[in-house]
């Protein structure tokens, strides 16, 4: 079963190795680390009961415009197409609903990663903005809103 739940001081660590099998360009693992600090109420964690795994996670914060910004978010390979992206993302949805009064989001992904795109439409984001040269490689970037309000 997987079971979605806060982060811990000491996941960050396992988030880390997540992130590194996510992403060719990851976050640094002291960036994870200063994001839980910042806004550990906003840091999840997907784990997996039968192994005690962490399999999963997303992290947010809350900018100064009102916008909750979903920082990253990320499932390891082999558990992907299951629903536990969009389980992570209602979660941090929820909680920044819950605890923040926010109900416009914003997050940022790569023009490539349709996955992340489709998953993004289906929760009710939609194109923006095009940020061109947004990533190092110099790939352009989506900037996705949703607004709730
Ligand atoms: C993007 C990511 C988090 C999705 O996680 P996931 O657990 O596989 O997603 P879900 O199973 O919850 O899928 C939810 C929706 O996303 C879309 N989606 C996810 N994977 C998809 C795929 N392989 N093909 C097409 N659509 C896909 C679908 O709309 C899907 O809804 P559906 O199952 O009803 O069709 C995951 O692919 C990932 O970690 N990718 C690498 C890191 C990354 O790109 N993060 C985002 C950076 S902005």
């Amino acid at each position: 079963m997987i079971l979605i739940r806060r982060a811990e001081r000491n996941d960050i660590g396992s988030v880390y190795e997540l992130e590194k099998e996510c992403f060719r360009d990851p976050y640094p693992e002291i960036v994870l680390r200063m994001l839980y600090e910042l806004y550990p109420e906003l840091f999840f964690v997907a784990e997996d009961s039968d192994t005690k795994t962490i399999v999963g996670y997303v992290s947010g914060m809350i900018r100064i415009d009102g916008f909750g910004h979903i920082v990253s978010i990320c499932v390891g390979q082999r558990y992907r197409g299951r629903g536990i992206g969009k389980r992570l993302m209602e979660t941090i949805e929820n909680a920044m609903r819950t605890l923040f009064n926010i109900c416009k989001y914003r997050l940022e992904v790569r023009v490539s990663n349709t996955n992340a795109i489709n998953l993004y439409k289906s929760l009710g984001y939609r194109i923006e903005a095009i940020l061109k040269k947004y990533y190092l490689d110099g790939e352009d970037g989506y900037l996705m809103i949703k607004n709730s309000c």
